[in-house]
This record gives C-alpha cells, sequence and structure tokens, in this order.
C-alpha cells in the first residue's frame, strides 16, 4: 500500500472512531494549505458536543502519525491540515518503483466480468454512438483485466429480426457478389438504404420481405446462407474498424442476438411458469416493479409480440439469463447510450424478479451521451447522413501526421507515420474518455489534436520527454533504490502525484468514470512539466540526480500504464 491519502485515513479513522464513539470517514482531501486536509471533525459537532477545534484537537492527539507526517495543524474552524514528511514520500516512491504494477495490487476478490460493448448493427454503418460504446467498453475490459479478473467481452452485434428479410431480399435481387462487394467496401449505408427504399415504394418487396423473415426464423438452409454472407461482409468490416482503433474486440466476441434464438422460447417459459406474465393487446409481457408512464400506469416489456415473434426485449432477457446461469459472471456491464437506460432498467429489474440476477451478482448500465458536431446537434456529415466510422478516424490520423509533421519535422516518414495514428486514434479516444461519459460533447479534430491542454497528444509528449532523458544522458532507470530524495516543492508535488495513482485506479474500476483516471494523468503530466523545469536532472549529482530519475522514470511508467488503460498508445518519441 503506497497510497497517501489512504495510509493518512487509515491513521485518522481510529482516532476519529475513539473520539466520537463511532466510525467517522476521516474525510481527507488535497488542500491548497498543506499537502492534505481533513473536515471531519466540522460534521462531529452534531454528535459529539463542543467546539469542532476542541474536537480536532482530540483526534490529533490519539492520532498515530509519526513517520507519516512532518506536520499537523488545527486550522480555521477545525480543520486539521497535515503535511506528509518528505522521507515519507521517498520511501514510499521506492516501495512503488520496485513494482512492475507501481503498487497497484490485484483484485483481492476477482470476478467474472461480461462487458457488453460496441454492438453494432449488421448490414449497417456504425454511428458515433457505437464509438463511444466501443472506446469506453474496451477501456473497461482493460482496466478490468489489468485488476485480474476474468473480463468477457461480449459483442451485441444486431444481426437479427425482421430487418433481415428485407436485406435478404436485396441482396437476392442485385445478386450476391455485388452485395458482397457493397458490404465489404464498407458501403454499408448504400445497401441498407437501398433496401429500405424498396421496402418503403414496393408492396410487393414488402410482401417478399416478409416471407423471408418467417423462412429465416424457421431455419430455411437457402435463406440462412445469404443471412450469413450479410453477416460475415459485416464483420470484415467492423473488424477493420477496431482495428484501426486498436481495439481489443476480436472475432470471437461477437455474440450476437442471432446467438441467443433458440433460447427465447425457454424464456417465456420460464417467466409463465414465474407468473411473471402477462398479455395485453394479445402480446405476452412483463411489468417490472418501478416502471409506470405519465397516468402512473405499468409499463410493459414485450416479450412475445402480437404475432408470435421475439424482439429485441426477449433477446436482452435470454441473454442476462446466458451470461449469469452459463458464464456465471457477477458483474454485468452494459456500455449502451443514455437512451436505453429506461429499456435496460427494465431488462435488469425483469432478471431480479425472475431470480436469475441476484447479489453478488448486479448489473449496471455504462450509459453516454452523444456526440456533437460543431453546430451543437447529433454529428453528421454534410451530406445529413451519419458520419461513416472509418472516415472519421483515418482523418484524425491524417491531420495528425501534419500537425506531427510541423512539430518533429526530423521524424523519419515510417515512425512519423506510426506516431500519427497514436496521436491521431489517441486524441479522437481521450476526447471521449476525458468528458463525463453521461455528458455529450463536440466532436473538434483542432481542440482534441492539440499539443497544450487536457489532450491525449499533451499527455503522450509528457511521456515521451519523460523517457527521452534516460536516451540523451545514455542511463537506464534506477529501480532498485532504498529511497528517494524529495526536497523542492515541485518534486513533492510530483512524487504526491505519483502517489494517488492506486485511489484513482480503485475509484475508476468501480465508477467507470473514465474522466477521472484521464484528468489524473493530465494533472500528472502537468506535474511533470513543472518539475522538469524547476529542477534538473542533467546538472544534479549524486543521490540528487538517482532520486531525480526516479522521479521521471516513475512519471513515463504510470503514464504509460494510465494511457494503456484507456487504449491510448504512447509513442518513445514524437
Ligand atoms: N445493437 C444495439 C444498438 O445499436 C445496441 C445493443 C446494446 N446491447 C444490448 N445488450 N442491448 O442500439
Amino acid at each position: 500500500m503506497a497510497d497517501v491519502e489512504e495510509l493518512l485515513r487509515r491513521r485518522l479513522a481510529p482516532a476519529f472512531e475513539a473520539v466520537a464513539g463511532a466510525p467517522v470517514d476521516p474525510a481527507i482531501r488535497r488542500s491548497q494549505h498543506a499537502d492534505y486536509q481533513s473536515d471531519a471533525a466540522l460534521a462531529l459537532v452534531r454528535r459529539v458536543g463542543g467546539n469542532p477545534r476542541d474536537i480536532a484537537a482530540r483526534v490529533v492527539e490519539r492520532a498515530d502519525l509519526g513517520g507519516l507526517c512532518s506536520k499537523v495543524e488545527i486550522s480555521g474552524p477545525g480543520f486539521i491540515n497535515l503535511t506528509v514528511a518528505g522521507e515519507a514520500l521517498g520511501g514510499l516512491l521506492a516501495e512503488v518503483t520496485r513494482d512492475e504494477r507501481l503498487g497497484v495490487p490485484l483484485e483481492a476478490a476477482p470476478e467474472t466480468i461480461t462487458v457488453d460493448y460496441s454492438a453494432p448493427n449488421a448490414a449497417k454503418e456504425m454511428h458515433v454512438g457505437h464509438l463511444r460504446s466501443t472506446i469506453i467498453g474496451d477501456a473497461a475490459a482493460r482496466l478490468l483485466e489489468w485488476r485480474g479478473n476474468t473480463v468477457l467481452r461480449a459483442n451485441h452485434l444486431g444481426d437479427w429480426g425482421t430487418p433481415f428479410g428485407m436485406l435478404v431480399e436485396h441482396l437476392l435481387d442485385i445478386g450476391e457478389a455485388e452485395a458482397a462487394h457493397e458490404l465489404s467496401v464498407g458501403d454499408l449505408n448504400g445497401f441498407y438504404q437501398a433496401a429500405r427504399r424498396k421496402f418503403d415504394a414496393d408492396e410487393s418487396f414488402q410482401e417478399r420481405s416478409r416471407r423471408r423473415v418467417v423462412l429465416l426464423q424457421s431455419g430455411d438452409a437457402a435463406t440462412l446462407r445469404m443471412w450469413r454472407t450479410l453477416i460475415d461482409e459485416s464483420l470484415k468490416y467492423f473488424l477493420a474498424v477496431y482495428d484501426l482503433l486498436g481495439a481489443t474486440l476480436g472475432p470471437d466476441d461477437f455474440y450476437g442476438e442471432s446467438f441467443y434464438n433458440d433460447q427465447l422460447q425457454s424464456v417465456v417459459d420460464e417467466l409463465a411458469e414465474l407468473r411473471l406474465l402477462r398479455d395485453s393487446e394479445g402480446a405476452k409481457c412483463v411489468f417490472p416493479e418501478g416502471y409506470t408512464n405519465r397516468e402512473g400506469d405499468p409499463l410493459p416489456l414485450i416479450v412475445r409480440k402480437s404475432d408470435g415473434g421475439f424482439g429485441y426485449a426477449a433477446t436482452d432477457l435470454a441473454t442476462i439469463r446466458y451470461r449469469l446461469r452459463k458464464l456465471h459472471a457477477t458483474r454485468l456491464l452494459y456500455v449502451v447510450g443514455l437512451p436505453q437506460q429506461m429499456h435496460l432498467g427494465m431488462v435488469h429489474a425483469t432478471a431480479r424478479e425472475a431470480g436469475w440476477l441476484a447479489p453478488p451478482a448486479r448489473a449496471e448500465h455504462i450509459g453516454f451521451g452523444s456526440v456533437l458536431g460543431s453546430d451543437g446537434k447529433i454529428l453528421r456529415t454534410r451530406a445529413g447522413v451519419s458520419v461513416k466510422l472509418v472516415d472519421l478516424l483515418e482523418e484524425a490520423v491524417s491531420r495528425a501526421s501534419a500537425v506531427i509533421a510541423e512539430k518533429n519535422p526530423d521524424l523519419d516518414e515510417q515512425t512519423r507515420a506510426a506516431v500519427a495514428r497514436a496521436v491521431g486514434i489517441g486524441a479522437v479516444k481521450y476526447a471521449d474518455l476525458s468528458t463525463d461519459r453521461v455528458k455529450d460533447y463536440v466532436f473538434d479534430y483542432d481542440r482534441m489534436l492539440s499539443f497544450d491542454g487536457n489532450t491525449a497528444p499533451y499527455i503522450q509528449y509528457a511521456r515521451a520527454r519523460s523517457c527521452s532523458i534516460f536516451r540523451k544522458l545514455d542511463v537506464t532507470p534506477p529501480r532498485d533504490v532504498d529511497s528517494v530524495l524529495i526536497a523542492e516543492p515541485a518534486e513533492r508535488e510530483l512524487a504526491l502525484a505519483l502517489l494517488s495513482f492506486e485511489g484513482v485506479i480503485d475509484q475508476v474500476s468501480e465508477s467507470l468514470e473514465f474522466h477521472r483516471l484521464a484528468q489524473y494523468l493530465f494533472h500528472l503530466a502537468g506535474t511533470f512539466t513543472t518539475f522538469y523545469d524547476k529542477c534538473t536532472v542533467k546538472y544534479a549529482e549524486g543521490e540528487v540526480r538517482t532520486s531525480r530519475l526516479v522521479l521521471c522514470d516513475l512519471t513515463a511508467r504510470t503514464l504509460q500504464i494510465g494511457l494503456d488503460l484507456l487504449g491510448i498508445e504512447t509513442p518513445d518519441r514524437m
């Protein structure tokens, strides 16, 4: 344990408890007046009585802060100001630098976690919502895996249902070879829209499409083969997007809606047996507790439609049952846009009422807002159709290439291409992950590619600088040290930043609020930059020099792991 804030909390908690007669959260925060401050004494007045300054004094008197703090002061109405001893920081840093994982432990009780993410719809262009899901879900999968959990990536591809009747008929009309070609070049929208136009305009095509859905659902071999062609060509396109993005989603992670097809009837049967199904206008529905419309009437989750067909909800019920019963997942994450909050809430509530979802297992909707264009509306291309994802990403890379060429004209072409990719894709991901995910954000190439401000290139550059010192001085990073000298204010700030990584990782593993990790990395990069300007490494000698090298190395490694967890590459020079 090298997390300073947590160490302070553990030392203060027993003292607070003794004074208050019950457990108290010491509420320790970074402060401008000292390294850390606790304001918990103020809140104790009602319980303990008396004056908060006296309460704070009694806590301090009892607390064992020896070896950790060099100064403890009561200030204002009853704040406890804590200054951490330089030797304590140095000892903790030495401990961290010896550890590959930088002091961040594996989860004490690892779990099986499903991450439902990306989930585009076959034979349809991925939209920016799928981009967000892919970026956020991938970061979640990376982080939770790094903590030692078993992570199952589940790409809940939309590959089943009524649209496929129309799509298969369109494929028949234009010929399989032509269809495969259109889809493989990524013209998914063109294909989908052509089918849609015919469906809307031509009644006989509509009729053919309906018959085709029935054939598909009854397992007709020829229909299934054509359906498979559509799916396979779409998968190739999606995999190319994942490759460009550097997402850790592969061909084995597709668990599309069709995968659950033969489990749907048994979902109906089981819910009927549990007496959770009710008829509503010919459809079979569940009415989960707590979901009502404006008039206060219970809202239905349609499990089986009046025409006997199954839809999105039935599939999600089969999916959650499968994840719980067959995969034995205890944490089920759904990285899906906020518009589906109600749907997922009802699915999860139904799973609880059916007894499938019970503690310790829990399901969490990791919701997110929209990506907006500069006009403040949902991002679209000029033609008004949704943006083709590959184009969006490729443009980010080509703009990054121009920025890099200007910044560092000496890079050879091959290195520049690799750096441009890392920076361009990294910038897109970082822009997404650094905003509170439940909010919308504006997609702005210039801002995300800027080297100033809270951006990927800024942090990547800080890391490249912290690596370059070892090349320039031709030394290897000292990793086996007994202590690190912390004397200058800039060294102290950097030490405190480095020693709060573990706390941030813990918090984000739970909340999956990646903007907190992003904010941390941005702060660390800034703190390093100040340190690097104020404290010379090159002209320092002896222990001071070694200590500063440790600080550079730890910065590089912390930024490296942090960016890795966000799925962002870290070029050594740029
Ligand atoms: N394919 C869906 C869409 O594009 C997202 C699926 C999300 N996952 C789920 N289990 N429902 O909206």
